[in-house]
């Protein structure tokens, strides 16, 4: 059985877009693309069937990242139970997550993205929607650690 992750932020049009894509390179890149799916959703629906933000698609493509996703919300109902893992990028997608899960076996696949991080573990994914460019480069500094050492932990879980 595939391990199924799905990465949230608020508008899923920034930051998790931008996991699901730094992340699916490194599965990619380790030659398991048959173990692991991912895909990503908003806590709200504001910017839903929009593409990723194209500040955000500009410097990850500099990093040779392409955001391809389409931004939907997140569904309890469903997600809860297509997911194994439910990754927050910062406390108010961890509090919102945990408000809309149904029980513990969903808050038991609730996790904050830096968890899993070697070099800034513990630290938010801030929200780089209303700055500038330096908030952009570091959500992709940040998640490059954090899906690196994430990919670890699955590894880890499966052998
Ligand atoms: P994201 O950034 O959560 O990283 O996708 C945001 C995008 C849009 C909004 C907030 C955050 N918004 O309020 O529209």
């Amino acid at each position: 059985m595939k391990k199924r992750v799905l990465f949230v932020c608020l508008g899923n049009i920034c930051r998790s877009p931008s996991a699901e894509a730094v992340f699916r390179n490194l599965v990619k890149k380790s030659g398991m693309e048959n173990e692991i799916l991912c895909d990503s959703a908003g806590i709200i629906g504001a910017h839903s069937s929009e593409p990723a933000d194209s500040r955000m698609r500009v410097h990850a493509s500099k990093r040779g990242y392409r955001l391809d996703s389409i931004s939907r919300k997140f569904e309890p109902n469903i997600d809860f139970d297509n997911f194994d893992y439910i990754i927050g990028m910062d406390e108010e997608n961890i509090w919102d997550l945990e408000r809309l899960a149904r029980g513990n076996d969903d808050l038991n696949k609730i996790h904050r993205m830096t968890d899993f991080s070697e070099k800034h573990a513990g630290q938010p994914v801030p929200d780089p929607y209303y700055g500038g460019a330096r908030g952009f480069e570091l959500v992709l500094d940040l998640l490059e650690d954090a899906c690196k050492g994430f990919l670890q932990h699955i590894k880890n879980e499966i052998s």
